[in-house]
């Protein structure tokens, strides 16, 4: 955040950069809202972009990328194998994260896929500050499993606690203990875990899960999609670390770690993914299954320009102005939000600002999927398209019963550099007005239960006809406005 102070003393996120391509938006009226709601199964990933005003379905992939970024994908090397662009991602990679062997991988999901099927055997349980979809998903088909170990309060959506991503280090060391380190192939960190609301974890409490990994002889794994976040809140947030830049707190981070990985469609705002290590027999052990799902060694799966953009979005990743826009325009919109009442989660994290669902909808049965229909119900009301990140995000118990969420939530993304000022206020508009007539939602069923990440690709329906009574509430209230 650039210490720029206004006269009047307002905490205004100012914008270091300026904007040269643009992209035309569409608001469709509300009832034509209404019609892609319906063909979209009340699923958000359904809808089409042109039916969406502004995406925050997330933030991958959709980072605004730099001038410089686009300039390096034009001297792309195209080459199947010894590409001259893998050289310099392998650079950047040594230079930021400072890990000196890398594995390409096509997104983050893939370097999942590689870790699990090389380290996890049927029966083991890998413990981590929290799961994410897809590594949970990877998990579970290997026969593996996942244990979360966070304290106690990281599931309080209003809290002061400014690293609700901390491993509970107490717990970790009863569950290794009773586990026994056999069944535990490694355990995972993930930087400004997602799920629970972007939230951090600080350097102390990395370097004690480190002492803890070495007095058992485990191997510690960082997720690091969201680590120049992470690196951003721990400077802001942990006193020791406030005169270092994001560099220091970066190379910290990942020297703590045997192995970091991470989806580059967040890290370096571009498309692709690696994993990376100095520890030699680890690289050689993962080597031999990248050509099998993602390509050569220097590809990985990505196209050569995505290389060269990582490249560079690396080292653009210790540029403070660059980092701090996302999360000051999200504390921005969480601030704003809960002066008008609507429950958000707090302290404000990374990637997006959460609204908690089951308080925001607590008249619906968390049976009726209240993260979902207030998904629906954002996007009917303004166009806004969020991510569920509740109950339907997650899985059902070995008896096909739903397990309930620890968080309830609905997200909505804020892109680096995508949207501007006057955006966030029209969300704040549209959310103050639908908490003011949150009683109209209802909720939602399934019409469509696909086995496996079942929020991608299933379908809902209205339990009533609420999507239809809330739209002609709109139109009481808004006239002809889109
Ligand atoms: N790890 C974290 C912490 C992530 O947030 C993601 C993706 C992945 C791994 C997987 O990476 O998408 O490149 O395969 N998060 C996206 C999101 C999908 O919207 O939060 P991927």
């Amino acid at each position: 955040m650039p210490n720029v102070k206004f006269y009047k003393n307002e905490d205004l996120p100012l914008e270091m950069h300026k904007v040269r391509i643009v992209q035309k938006l569409h608001l469709v009226p509300i009832e034509r809202r209404l019609e892609a709601l319906k063909d979209a199964g009340f699923n958000t990933y359904g809808l089409s972009t042109n039916d969406v005003f502004l995406d925050m379905l997330t933030d991958s992939g959709t980072n605004a990328m730099s001038d410089n970024q686009l300039a390096a994908m034009m001297k792309a090397d195209d080459a199947y194998a010894g590409s001259q662009s893998f050289v310099r991602m392998k650079q950047a990679v040594e230079d930021v994260l400072g890990k000196q062997y890398l594995l390409p991988v096509h997104q983050g999901r893939a370097a999942e896929n590689v870790l699990v099927r090389t380290f996890a055997k049927p029966g083991d349980i890998i413990p981590m500050n929290y799961h994410f979809t897809t590594f949970l998903a990877h998990t579970l088909e290997v026969g593996a499993n996942i244990v979360e170990i966070l304290h106690d309060d990281a599931f309080q959506t209003t809290s002061t606690n400014p690293f609700k991503g901390n491993i509970d280090i107490d717990k970790l060391v009863k569950f290794i203990e009773e586990t026994g380190v056999d069944k535990i192939p490694f355990i995972r960190m993930e930087a400004s875990t997602n799920l629970i609301g972007g939230q951090p974890f600080s350097i102390a409490n990395m370097m004690d899960v480190r002492r803890v990994a070495d007095k058992y002889g485990l191997l510690l794994v960082l997720d690091a999609s969201l680590l120049g976040e992470n690196a951003y809140l721990v400077k802001q947030r942990e006193e020791k670390w406030k005169e270092n830049t994001l560099g220091d707190i970066i190379k910290m981070m990942t020297g703590l770690a045997d192995i970091v990985y991470f989806s580059a469609r967040k890290l370096s705002s571009s498309r692709g993914g690696g994993i990376c290590t100095n520890r030699h027999e680890l690289h050689q052990k993962m080597e031999v299954i990248i050509p099998l799902f993602e390509g050569f060694l220097t590809y990985g799966g990505m196209s050569v320009r995505e290389i060269e953009a990582i490249a560079v979005g690396l080292y653009e990743t210790l540029d403070e102005t660059m980092i701090s826009q996302s999360p000051t325009f999200i504390k921005y919109l969480v601030e704003n939000a809960e002066s008008k009442g609507v429950p958000m989660v707090t302290p404000p994290g990374v990637l997006g600002a959460h609204i908690n669902a089951a308080k925001f909808c607590d008249h619906l049965d968390p049976s009726e999927y209240p993260a979902a229909s207030l998904g629906a119900a954002v996007y009917l009301c303004g166009g806004i398209r969020g991510m569920e990140r509740g109950v339907m995000s997650s899985v059902r118990d070995e008896n096909g019963v739903e397990i309930p969420s620890d968080v309830e939530l609905l997200r909505l993304a804020v892109p680096r550099r995508v949207f501007t000022l006057s955006q966030m206020n029209y969300i704040v508009d549209r959310l103050e007005w639908l908490h003011d007539n949150r009683k109209l939602i209802g909720g939602l069923r399934w019409v469509y239960e696909p086995r496996v990440l079942r929020f991608f690709l299933g379908k809902m329906e209205p339990t009533s006809n609420w999507p239809h009574r809330l739209m002609e509430k709109f139109r009481e209230d808004f006239g002809d406005s889109l």
